[in-house]
């Protein structure tokens, strides 16, 4: 069966691309912010994953406001960048995984959750850009990847137990796969921000660090709070902390924090990253043969 080796959960913010494009990475602004994350490229090195599941959010970009699915899965052979151009200028497609894919629908469904297949699907800045800061570089990325898209742009928003819930199906589809494969599980968006309004700016740093420390401590800690408490906490973009949640859940058991990171600002965000490895039970499991 496959093996889920571990969870990063990282912001997403658009000028990122552009930082990367123009190589600002060691610009005073970008630094603290790029200083992240050598240490998760060096665990990934050691985790060796082959494909990734990664619980996302579009941005009005595949799916517009008319047709909001709630939660949708990839089943596509490939995924395109459809970023509005402030990003990295160009960018070869992302591999699908179309049998991991077809698996978490078929295990979803058969645990009723009402999701939207999707054998076409164009990305934007919540996955390419997570995918280039763990694999910089040009050329092809060299994971498969199975999008989970959660809808925290038109209301009613999915609240903070489904997502949690999603995660742990999605987990446990993982884990029943056929297959000899290695799995990364990601969550990008977040931590608190919020792009306009009269709380544009907005950032709360206690709560973002209590929310990481909860998912290593307590991770259905999120689950007590409805959206709107969510979005009062963090900010009405901040509520992309769902795809951390979700992306924890999807690890059974405990996890080990192997490392984190917390800046502001990114633009108008506060960016967080953390890298989750399964303890004990988990981690035998997940471990490479000698
Ligand atoms: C910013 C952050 C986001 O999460 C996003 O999707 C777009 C912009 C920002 O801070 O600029
Ligand atoms: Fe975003």
């Amino acid at each position: 069966m496959a093996k889920i080796v571990g969870a990063i959960t990282t912001s997403h913010v658009p000028a990122i691309g552009r930082a990367i494009a123009k190589n600002l990475q060691g610009e005073p602004y970008w630094k603290p912010f790029f200083d992240g994350y050598p240490p998760a490229r060096d665990w990934l090195a050691k985790a060796r994953p082959d494909v990734v599941v990664m619980f996302y959010n579009d941005h009005g970009l595949n799916f517009f406001l008319d047709k909001m699915p709630t939660f949708a899965v990839g089943a596509a052979p490939q995924y395109n960048n459809a970023d509005e151009g402030w990003g990295i200028p160009t960018l070869p497609p992302f591999n699908g995984n179309l049998d991991l894919s077809w698996h978490v629908i078929n295990e979803l469904v058969a645990k009723d959750f009402d999701i939207v297949t999707c054998q076409e699907m164009l990305v934007d800045h919540a996955v390419t850009l997570p995918l280039k800061l763990l694999w910089p570089g040009e050329g092809q990325c060299p994971v498969t990847l199975v999008p989970v898209c959660i809808n925290t742009v038109q209301y009613p928003l999915p609240s903070a137990r489904r997502c949690f819930a999603l995660g742990q199906a999605v987990g446990k589809a993982i884990e029943s796969w056929n297959s000899d494969a290695r799995v990364l599980v990601m969550g990008t968006g977040g931590l608190s921000h919020q792009l306009d309004g009269e709380r544009a700016g907005f950032i709360n740093k206690e709560f973002d660090q209590q929310f990481m420390r909860s998912l290593i401590d307590d991770p259905s800690w999120t689950t007590k709070y409805t959206t709107a408490e969510l979005v009062e906490k963090t900010g009405t973009q901040g509520i992309e902390l769902l795809m951390w949640l979700a992306a924890r859940a999807a690890v059974p058991g405990g996890v080990r924090q192997v490392h984190s990171n917390y800046h502001i600002p990114i633009s108008n965000t506060a960016a967080g990253l953390m890298v989750m490895e399964p303890t004990a039970g988990a981690a035998q499991r997940a471990a490479q043969p000698a």
